[in-house]
């Protein structure tokens, strides 16, 4: 059920203190899924407790997969696998579903998965994930709004999606660690989620070389085993958070983090003017001053990551200067600039650009969260602003980040969550 939640934040408050990151969603969520290659239990610690990870463990068990959760473990055992249907129910809520397609048709030779809504950041079809599971061997077709996938053991080919495409690419690994031959993935996806997967896999038996690169080779075993697994840190919460010291000013300690997967962000954010001290797995920051402007691009890995350009929207809202944002891998992820301007930000839209002129002050007002990463940007815009903001429909929030609200109160914000007022 959709929770009915707001957020109270009464901003101007700078940040201080120490905060745990918690395991990566993008990560936990096609590792959650892998589970469905093998009989064996898989065992998962750091497996972020969010909305996101609820519904593909609900999922899971829709199909008959056993799951439980000791000592800050999460265990999955598909050896009891009776249905290989994923409902619209499910579906609608997170596209990340698609990701039980690949392994259902390489374990169970069939599928059928409620084709993804609409989404508000964009279009996203899943045409890349059909064209080259089919490539693999698999008889696909539509019907009635499903995907109806069925196959005898799926044969390893060459394939190069047109796009480069994270889920896309985490699919076809799954699929071809248990296909008959070796199959490479041209044009794949390097995000740093996609190297948690692999090394997954490998630990599962699975035979993978390349991941990491835009070409991974996969020799297809017959068996998969169960596996233990540390779910790596979320670089994207931890970037949420440094954004939003860089624009509110004061000192924190990142811990459980890895410094190397966030390059082009502490990059942007060094530009902007914060301190940053690197360590093995933790990052000291510390910002006394008004951000500098910096102008975004967001692309594949190692780039900027989409999922960075709203926080860092929120941070140019109030920076010294004009900045330029521009969105290249989704079509429609502004939602959050007409929520930030009626806060006070200066921002225009011409097509995939956005142009930020930098305001003195955002003053507190009612917003309404549109989707995960624009939750968090009105998070920061809030904490930055005069006054008191509400953000509404926070559950976009949930889906994505731990106990947002109480690591920010842990930094000194004035921030709480209630219940909705009718
Ligand atoms: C994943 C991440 C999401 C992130 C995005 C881009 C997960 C669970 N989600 O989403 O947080 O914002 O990567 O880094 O890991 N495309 C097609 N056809 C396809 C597949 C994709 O045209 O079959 C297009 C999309 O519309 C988009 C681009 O390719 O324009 C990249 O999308 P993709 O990498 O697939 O995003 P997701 O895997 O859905």
């Amino acid at each position: 059920m959709i929770s009915n939640e707001e957020l109270h934040i009464v901003g101007e408050s700078p940040l201080k203190g120490e905060v745990y990151i918690s395991g990566a969603k993008n990560a936990a969520l096609p590792i959650l899924c892998a589970g469905l290659l093998t009989e064996e239990p898989i065992i998962l610690n750091n497996v972020p407790e969010l909305d996101d990870v609820k519904t593909i463990l609900k999922l899971l068990e829709h199909l008959g997969a056993k799951t439980s959760k000791k000592n800050n473990q999460t265990i999955i055992q598909a050896d009891t696998i009776h249905n290989t249907e994923a409902p619209y129910d499910l579906v609608k809520t997170m596209r990340a579903s698609i990701l039980v397609l690949g392994p259902l048709l390489a374990r169970y030779g069939e599928a059928r998965i409620s084709l993804p809504g609409g989404c508000s950041i964009g279009q996203r079809p899943v045409d890349q994930h059909i064209k080259f599971l089919s490539a693999l061997g698999a008889e696909i077709r539509m019907e009635q709004g499903f995907i109806i996938a069925k196959s005898k053991k799926l044969q390893g080919t060459v394939i190069k999606p047109d796009v480069v495409t994270v889920t896309g690419t985490e699919n076809f690994m799954m699929a071809a660690s248990l296909a008959k031959g070796t199959t490479i993935i041209e044009n794949a996806a390097c995000e740093p989620e996609i190297t948690d997967l692999a090394h997954f896999l490998i630990q599962m038996g699975a035979k993978i070389t390349g991941h990491g690169t835009r070409r991974i080779k996969i020799e297809g075993v017959n068996y998969l085993n169960g596996a233990k697994y540390v779910i790596s840190p979320d670089r994207i919460e931890a970037g949420t958070f440094l954004c939003a010291l860089a624009t509110i000013g004061g000192c924190i300690n990142l811990i459980n983090v890895n410094p190397h997967e966030m390059t082009s962000t502490l990059h942007k954010l060094k530009e902007a003017g914060l301190e940053i001290e690197i360590g093995q797995n933790w990052l000291k920051c510390k910002m006394n001053k008004k951000p500098n402007a910096v102008n975004i691009n967001t692309s594949e890995y190692p780039g900027l990551a989409t999922d960075m350009q709203a926080q860092f929207m929120a941070m140019n809202t109030v920076a010294n200067g004009t900045s330029s944002i521009t969105e290249n891998i989704f079509e429609n992820r502004y939602m959050h600039v007409p929520e930030l301007r009626r806060m006070g930000a200066d921002i225009t839209i011409d097509g995939n650009q956005a142009i930020i002129r930098g305001v003195n002050k955002l003053y507190g007002t009612t917003v309404k969260a549109t989707d995960l990463r624009a939750s968090a940007s009105l998070v920061i815009a809030a904490l930055a602003s005069k006054g008191k903001t509400i953000i509404e429909s926070i559950y976009h929030l949930d889906r994505g980040y731990e106990k947002m609200e109480e690591k920010l109160r842990m930094l000194g914000a004035n921030i709480l969550r209630a219940p909705r007022k009718e």
